[in-house]
């Protein structure tokens, strides 16, 4: 891209992708595409609730206009081939001999849940599936859309059913057990409950959501992206796990009711932070203590179309991962850092895992332009990376395209 472009990406609609992806379906599957059926799925941006799902917290994200279009086709020799329109690497596998394997890369996902429909009982035999996304990669749940996308076109092409959240808990298993990624719920049950024009508050504790109308009359939500090359995060993800079950353990010695400990309240965190005695996990337990209780007054904020509480919420939260969780790193702090420099920024925040990916803002529709030029100036600035941004309204969640 050449200096001073910005680079803003508009979500493309799915029927013209669809539309693109048949005629790929012809050509790198060699099949009419006359014989497979569109499924969609979206991504997701976490508004607030930051590493609280899999300590049994809140989270409030919402499921976005960018995603993953799945084209399938069922076969009755019992093979699986799964290619992707942006990757070269396509697999051809038997159905009943699927196991997590690193040489498939990226099919790992949609194999993982062919292989764990299997399990569960579905009866599902071979299928050709053909993958189009267009979620930049990083923060916005691109894994849990392929995995979505491919739940609900295996189930439909094979005219099984199943109960949306435990094809949603299914999902997630596949990440955990067959990627290896120890990681919550959040992404998986928002790509496949998504609403339009509404965030998800899930509590996590017992896997239950309600949806709250994203209010923000006025505003819009702008996700921005570092760029920031990949690298393997999947280490410090496990290890900020791991250091919460250690604050778990060392608090049950004066809290024993506790069964998660998103459900240790603030007052009863600054009573016994003492318990636990090593400062790095006090740090991540105060942070999701806290942020845990920020997701409710957020949600209380949204209900009140309070969008200065939402936006100082979504600071404080992004201050909290960068000081207390350790999450952020240079990138996602100078992303904020500029976004808060411009005129109607209402707040802004990193988004989903961390270490790089991206962050979301609240800004006022007539400060948009003025946002992406002045936070890719200065992020360009400190960091010579190059960002990109992302528009989007709530959308909805995984299924059939008409
Ligand atoms: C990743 C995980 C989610 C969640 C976020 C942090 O996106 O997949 O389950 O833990 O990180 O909030």
């Amino acid at each position: 891209m050449g200096s001073g472009q910005i680079s803003v990406v508009k979500p493309l609609d799915i029927a013209s992708r669809v539309k693109a992806a048949r005629s790929k379906f012809e050509q790198m599957l060699g099949r009419s595409a006359g014989d497979a059926v569109a499924y969609h799925a979206p991504g997701r941006v976490n508004l607030i609730g930051e590493h609280t799902d899999y300590n049994g917290g809140y989270v409030l994200p919402a499921a976005i206009e960018y995603g993953t279009v799945a084209l399938v086709a069922k076969r009755d020799d019992g093979v699986v081939r799964v290619v992707s329109t942006s990757r070269e690497l396509r697999v051809e596998v038997r159905v009943d001999g699927i196991k997590p394997d690193k040489a498939n890369d990226w099919a790992n996902y949609p194999l993982g849940v062919v292989h764990m429909l299997r399990e569960r009982g579905a009866e599902i035999g071979g299928a050709d599936l053909l993958f189009d996304g267009n979620i930049p990669g990083g923060g916005l749940s691109s894994s849990a859309s392929l995995e979505l996308a491919t739940a609900v076109a295996i189930l439909g092409i094979w005219d099984e059913e199943m109960d949306r959240v435990e094809l949603v808990k299914l999902c997630q298993k596949v990440e955990n057990e067959f990627v290896g990624i120890n990681s919550g719920i959040m992404d998986q049950y928002a790509v496949g409950m998504g609403k339009e024009g509404h965030a998800l508050l899930i509590d996590c504790g017992v896997i239950k959501h309600k949806y709250v109308p994203l209010r923000i009359p006025g505003h819009k939500i702008v996700i921005s992206n570092t760029n920031k090359p990949r690298e393997l995060v999947d280490s410090k993800y496990n290890e900020r796990q791991a250091q919460c079950q250690a604050g778990l353990k060392m608090l049950k010695a004066v809290l024993p009711d506790i069964e998660y400990l998103a459900h240790v309240s603030v007052e009863q965190f600054e009573e016994h932070a003492s318990s636990i005695t090593d400062p790095t996990v006090r740090k991540r337990v105060k942070h999701v203590v806290y942020e845990n209780a920020r997701v409710l007054d957020a949600v209380k904020a949204l209900e009140n179309s309070d969008l200065s509480e939402l936006g100082r919420l979504m600071i404080e939260s992004h201050n909290s991962l960068r000081d207390l969780y350790e999450v952020t790193g240079k990138e996602l702090d100078s992303l904020v850092d500029e976004a808060l420099k411009v005129d109607g920024v209402v707040g802004s925040r990193m988004t989903g895992g961390g270490f790089g990916g991206c962050t979301v803002s609240l800004v006022r529709e007539d400060c948009i332009e003025e946002f992406t030029r002045r936070v890719s100036e200065g992020y360009t600035k400190t960091t010579g990376l190059v960002p990109e941004f992302y528009i989007t309204e709530a959308a909805g969640g995984a299924g059939k395209v008409d």
